[in-house]
């Protein structure tokens, strides 16, 4: 990644036409990007600015910058669906992923959410990654290693299923995304310090129900909370300001709780169910 704005070799660089699309590629010396409308030469990006127009021998003008995380996760080959960045970047802040944090997560599927979490808990941190397929974990380290340029000495990448592994040392996030996060709460209190997250990323309702009375059965943790993201993107144009009429609809659940203190009991919330809540009402 560049550090100082200014292109190098072996940088990732985005390229945007003036009608948004993008393009992207690693700057090469002695390779060409062509076109339908000439060629750029990659030896003439280096050292340039970011944000520079640059042209092709044809006179195509593209905008030119570093990609963001956003735009290299949503541009990088998919083995499983991803967890959008709207998504990653509550995730990085419900579940209090800081710097130094060391982070239990599973499944990796692409890798989109490790890129995150390895961003958030910097150099003094470590993320250990689970995941069950080895075809999805090959794609996940690919876009990993792509991104850093290697694969990050802080970074451990295990294939199996999370339940199943045994672990040595003690975590203070474990974030889960995967179809039956609930499977996987006894194990999160085992490996999970005092006070540590657990985290969970849902598609449905009826997930986020089961995770939630897996929490609450499990003893070890404080009463679930949940949430979803909502992100609505706004047109401006003169005095035509109004929401932009196509947006994501629906992508997940967020539902995380902190492990109690061994041996120190959850203090029950005082509320009555509602009608219901645990089967069919009654008349
Ligand atoms: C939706 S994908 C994860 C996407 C990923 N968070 C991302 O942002 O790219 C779910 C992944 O969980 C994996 N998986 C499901 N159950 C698992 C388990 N018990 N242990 C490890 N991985 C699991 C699946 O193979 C799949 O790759």
């Amino acid at each position: 990644m560049s550090e100082h704005g200014f292109f190098k070799a072996g940088d990732r660089i985005q390229l945007t036409d003036p009608k948004g699309k993008l393009y992207s590629f690693t700057i090469t010396p002695g390779k060409e990007w062509h076109t339908h409308k000439g060629w750029i030469t990659h030896d003439d990006l280096i050292g340039l600015p970011e944000g520079s127009v640059v042209s092709t021998t044809a006179g195509l003008k593209f905008t030119a910058f570093i990609p963001l995380l956003a735009d290299y996760v949503l541009s990088m080959p998919r083995g499983a669906t991803i967890v959008y960045p709207k998504d990653a970047a509550m995730i990085v802040g419900v579940a209090d992923i800081y710097p130094g944090a060391h982070v239990l997560e599973a499944g990796v599927g692409s890798g989109a959410l490790t890129l995150s979490l390895l961003r958030a808990v910097g150099e003094n941190g470590s993320v250990h990654s689970v995941e069950r397929r080895q075809d999805f974990a090959d794609n996940a380290k690919a876009n990993i290693e792509n991104y850093f340029g290697a694969s990050p000495k802080n970074w451990k990448l295990d294939v199996g299923s999370v339940q199943e592994q045994s672990f040595s040392e003690k975590y203070d996030r474990v974030i889960l995304d995967m179809l039956a996060p609930w499977e996987c709460v006894a194990m999160a209190a085992e490996v999970l310090r005092p006070g540590g997250v657990f985290l969970a990323y849902v598609a449905t309702t009826t997930q986020l129900s089961a995770t939630a009375e897996a929490i609450k059965a499990d003893g070890h943790f404080t009463e679930p909370e949940s949430s979803e993201t909502i992100v609505r993107g706004w047109h401006h144009e003169g005095l035509a300001v109004r929401p932009q009429q196509r947006m994501i609809g629906h992508t997940g659940f967020l539902i995380q709780s902190r492990r109690m203190a061994p041996g120190v009991e959850v203090l029950a919330r005082r509320r009555r169910p509602a009608k219901g809540a645990y089967g069919v009402a009654e008349e």
